[in-house]
């Protein structure tokens, strides 16, 4: 009977103390702390329960009946306890994590192309319409391609006016994109009718001059081309790129690659040829070099020299400027956003 008496008492102060401790635990690390302790292995419960083995069977059945509710109060309380603490978990979480559908959204940068890149493009695409081809080569190129079969021989002036970036003494950075009319010709025979835009090199650094910068170059070989040709196809390119009636002049010049050869400008856009600062007076501003393909060129190729072909070639930045009213090169090659961003719908 003593021994019913204090299992009864040790179940109470169980009771006692498991119950207000399980409603009152915060985390779901303590509350399982409570469940170990009271029945975990060696949980007070558990050694209750294993110490009844020893009792005599009508004192078991009352003890262990006694036993096992609490242990199911236990339980419940416990399961319940661990579900207010989850479910007060989740919504902690659902807080901290929350998307805050407020904000508004960043947003997407339209980026444009670079307007050197823009003109390039229309330059050309103008061109194809007119039936002409794109062809490049290497900006790094051998001095052979560069001067020498475009007439330009080792002691020629002419090398000079192009003060070039030497990589070795044969290897360089194309000064021009004329070597393009050479790496074509000899690629393939007549008709030749290709433009080929590429990078160019030269050492100069000033507000007009970049060390780097962008050429199209033009080529058409064919039987019976004429200067008038090259007037035309020259004419329809500037009514397109810069308006329909736009006024060319040819100006003789020189280039060893062709003869005769002549300097294009058209009328002063700014102030419709009547002479203003930024065509320094002159009405005019010179967009491109041009000519006839020089025999000369045709024999280093292995053409017949009795046949015809123009050529030009063309300073894209300048272009560009011209167009825009840029009177700085440099800010093409600066990436200031502030100045890019002017340029949002080419
Ligand atoms: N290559 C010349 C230059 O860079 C331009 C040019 C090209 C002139 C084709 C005539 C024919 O100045």
């Amino acid at each position: 009977m003593e021994e019913s008496a204090r299992i009864e008492k040790g179940l109470q102060a169980l009771e006692a103390w498991a119950l207000p401790a399980i409603e009152g635990v915060e985390e779901l690390e303590a509350l399982e702390q409570i469940r170990i302790r009271v029945l975990g292995r060696k949980g007070e419960l558990t050694e209750i329960l294993r110490s009844l083995g020893a009792f005599r069977p009508d004192m078991r059945r009352e003890a262990g009946q006694k036993a096992n509710a609490l242990k199911a109060k236990i339980e419940n309380a416990l399961q319940q306890r661990q579900q207010v603490l989850r479910a007060a978990l989740h919504d902690g979480l659902a807080v901290q994590d929350a998307i805050d559908i407020t904000l508004p959204g960043r947003p997407v940068r339209q980026g444009s192309l670079h307007p050197l890149t823009a003109t390039l493009y229309e330059i050309v695409e103008i061109f194809q319409r007119l039936g002409f081809s794109v062809a490049e080569g290497p900006e790094v190129e051998l001095d052979y391609y560069n001067f020498e079969a475009l007439n330009i021989p080792k002691d020629h002036p002419a090398r000079d006016m192009q003060d070039t970036f030497y990589v070795t003494d044969e290897v360089l950075l194309r000064t021009h994109t004329s070597p393009v009319q050479i790496r074509v010709m000899e690629a393939q025979p007549p008709p030749v009718r290709i433009v080929a835009p590429g990078r160019v090199y030269r050492r100069d650094a000033d507000p007009t001059h970049s060390p780097m910068f962008h050429q199209v170059e033009g080529l058409l070989v064919d039987h019976g081309v004429s200067f008038a040709d090259l007037k035309g196809t020259l004419q329809a390119f500037v009514d397109q790129f810069f308006g329909v009636g736009t006024p060319l002049r040819f100006r003789p010049s020189f280039f060893p690659f062709t003869e005769p050869s002549a300097e294009v400008d058209i009328a002063c856009m700014m102030c419709k040829g009547t002479g203003c600062r930024v065509c320094k007076g002159s009405g005019f501003l010179e967009i491109l070099g041009a000519g006839m393909v020089d025999p000369a060129v045709f024999c280093m190729v292995g053409y017949d020299p009795e046949i015809t072909g123009f050529a030009f070639g063309m300073g894209v930045e300048r272009i560009t400027m011209l167009r825009h009213g840029i009177d700085d090169i440099r800010l093409f090659f600066e990436n200031d956003l502030r100045f890019l961003q002017q340029f949002p719908a080419l």
